[in-house]
């Protein structure tokens, strides 16, 4: 007799829950003194954020995306030691290679010279290349398409501060070695 009384009371306790508005959460935020930390003001899953006020500046600065005529006036910051030639080198076989290939001359897998599927993209070690600045390498690594170069992506936000003069600095090697009469072509 006891029994089915108890499992009543349970049954109507859980009614009562569920005409609350189901979620416990809920219930107990009804309560003044309790809190629950899915009450507050913040931006929730899947909402839309709140875009900052017009004119808002990012505090660590923008960088601009380059022209080549700034481009030609950059001074490139950093020696070409050895050291810096081994940063770049690591650096260009990460991101670069897989389009202008080992050696630079635009055969990378996935190029088209490689009969890849991706056209367009150039040699880094010709002639006309070569006799372009630091500047001007450095600019299309940074902005790419962005400031109208075909397909070359943007690698301005992956490759930062002096890691881009190193990857440079790589490129100009590789420029030096396909100058050699072993490596021309
Ligand atoms: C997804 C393929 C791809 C990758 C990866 C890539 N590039 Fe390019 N790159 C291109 C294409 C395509 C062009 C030709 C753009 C044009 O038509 O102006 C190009 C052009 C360039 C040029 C200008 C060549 C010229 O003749 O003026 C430079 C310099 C260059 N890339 C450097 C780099 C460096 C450095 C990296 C690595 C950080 C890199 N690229 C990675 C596709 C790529």
């Amino acid at each position: 007799m006891r029994r089915p009384r108890a499992a009543l009371a349970a049954l109507a306790a859980l009614a009562a829950l569920a005409a609350l508005g189901c979620n416990p959460d809920d219930v107990v935020h009804r309560v003044g003194w309790f809190s629950t930390m899915r009450h507050q003001r913040s931006i929730k899953p899947y909402a839309q954020p709140i875009p900052p006020v017009p004119g808002t500046v990012p505090v660590t600065g923008a960088e601009p995306v380059l022209s080549i005529q700034t481009a030609d006036r950059l001074v490139n910051a950093r020696t070409r030691t050895s050291e810096s030639i081994n940063r770049g080198r690591v650096l260009y076989e990460t991101y670069c290679l897989v389009c202008h290939g080992q050696a630079g001359r635009g055969d990378g897998p996935i190029s088209s010279a490689a009969g890849g599927p991706f056209f367009g993209v150039r040699s880094l070690v010709n002639d006309t290349i070569a006799r372009r600045t630091d500047g001007y390498i450095y600019a299309v690594l940074v902005s790419g398409q962005v400031m109208g170069r075909g397909l070359m992506p943007v690698y301005g936000d992956k490759v930062r501060g002096s890691d881009r003069w190193d990857v440079v600095n790589y490129v100009r090697t590789l420029q030096a070695g396909a100058q050699s009469p072993r490596g021309r072509r």
